[in-house]
């Protein structure tokens, strides 16, 4: 896919558009104030912030905030993430009472300067992709860049119908970390190649484990969907989460993927779930337990696998990761992968908070900022934000 990087264009002095995820996780604090409670998305976004600053645009970030749809709600606003870049970047940032309309052109930022538009989805025109809406955010700007990974799986006014009415168009810096590395892993990467699929739903994950296996050497499965594929070989799964319609799909997953796909060959079980349960591993889910996490002989079996392995993808946790100590397993994977020397790519949150836990994080070779968008990448699917950046 050929598409230009920021780099690639003369910025200086002119007026860019670009589109970042700055959807942030929101909580109130004692206070009773808005605060943001992870401003990872910010962090990751700053390089090309930056290097637009430095190169002297005049910088118009926009970005959504969680799901208004269409209507305006002040507790969804972005100005809590204005407040947080102005620390990070150490300079003020400007804070638009909308994205569109006179207020906004009235305050369209000086070369050197930033700023920041109020939620793109206070207008039901983006999530439309409206053509007219598109139209008047590409007025705003001489140049559009999308660093919005996050936000690529969607083909929005923001992410896709700017792009038809702009004079320029390139990736962000992020952006292109997220698309060297996924597209590293996906297309011809260091063999031998491992994939880890986790998570409660098979369901979630068909097109990811059929996309993967056409290109991975070994995908280990863990997390809740394990007990649908261990059904589907007859296996007893007591009280274990089991997607029944979709036992007959694992059970032909299974036929064709063969070796490549191993799975959990002993379970931490429990009677109930809750904190401080008694548990035990076992081989064999007994009848009335529930299983909760990957076992002691499965931490081994998929340690040696990620072991062996140049690269790793992973996405999603072993078991109930929330819910220490069934988090063992996925802490355990994650220092594996740390461990490994692979080349690492780690999508979805839950993941991540694992390699976060295992104090791993550095150790990573790259954590998506894109939990849907990667997921959608490594299904093998075409990201609308990403197509319409090509030139
Ligand atoms: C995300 O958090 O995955 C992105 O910001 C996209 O948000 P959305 O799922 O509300 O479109």
């Amino acid at each position: 896919m050929s598409y230009l990087s920021i780099r690639d264009l003369d910025i200086k002095g002119k007026r860019v558009f670009m589109r970042v995820d700055f959807n942030v996780p929101l909580a109130r604090n004692e206070q009773g104030q808005i605060e943001i409670t992870s401003d990872k998305r910010i962090k990751a976004s700053l390089p090309t912030i930056q290097y637009a600053l430095e190169k002297g645009a005049a910088l118009i970030l926009a970005s959504h905030l969680g799901r208004p749809k269409g209507k305006r709600d002040p507790e969804q606003s972005l100005q809590p993430a204005a407040a947080r870049l102005a620390e990070l970047l150490k300079v003020p940032v400007a804070m638009a009472p909308d994205c569109v309309g006179p207020e906004v052109q009235a305050m369209l930022p000086a070369p050197g300067s930033v700023l920041l538009l109020e939620n793109l989805r206070f207008h039901a025109a983006e999530e439309k992709n409206d053509a007219d809406f598109s139209r008047q955010l590409a007025a705003l700007c001489d140049i559009y860049v999308n660093d919005a990974f996050g936000s690529a799986h969607r083909a929005h006014a923001s992410t896709e119908g700017i792009t038809h009415h702009v004079a320029a168009k390139a990736a962000g810096l992020l952006m292109e970390q997220e698309l060297k590395y996924l597209g590293m892993v996906t297309t011809n990467p260091p063999r031998p190649e491992v994939a880890i699929l986790g998570g409660a739903k098979v369901s979630d994950k068909i097109q990811v484990i059929e996309n993967l296996s056409k290109i991975v050497d070994k995908l280990l499965i863990g997390g809740a969907m394990a007990y649908t594929f261990l059904r589907a070989q007859g296996l007893p799964t007591g009280r274990s989460l089991v997607e029944e319609d979709k036992v007959e799909l694992a059970k032909s997953l299974m036929q064709s993927l063969g070796a490549k796909l191993v799975l959990p060959v002993d379970h931490i079980v429990v009677e109930e779930i809750a904190p401080g349960a008694a548990n035990q591993a076992v081989e064999t889910i007994p009848e009335g337990r529930i299983a909760v996490d990957i076992g002691p002989k499965t931490i081994d079996l998929y340690a040696k696998e990620i072991a062996a392995a140049k690269t790793v993808i992973w996405n999603g946790p072993m078991g109930i990761f929330e819910k220490p100590p069934f988090d063992k397993g996925t802490v355990s994977l994650a220092r594996a992968v740390a461990e490994s020397g692979a080349t690492s790519v780690v999508g979805g949150g839950d993941s991540e908070k694992a390699i976060k836990a295992a104090g791993v994080t550095s150790k990573i070779s790259h954590v998506s900022t894109g939990g849907g968008a990667s997921l959608e990448f490594l299904a093998g699917d075409k990201l609308p934000g990403v197509v319409a950046l090509e030139q």
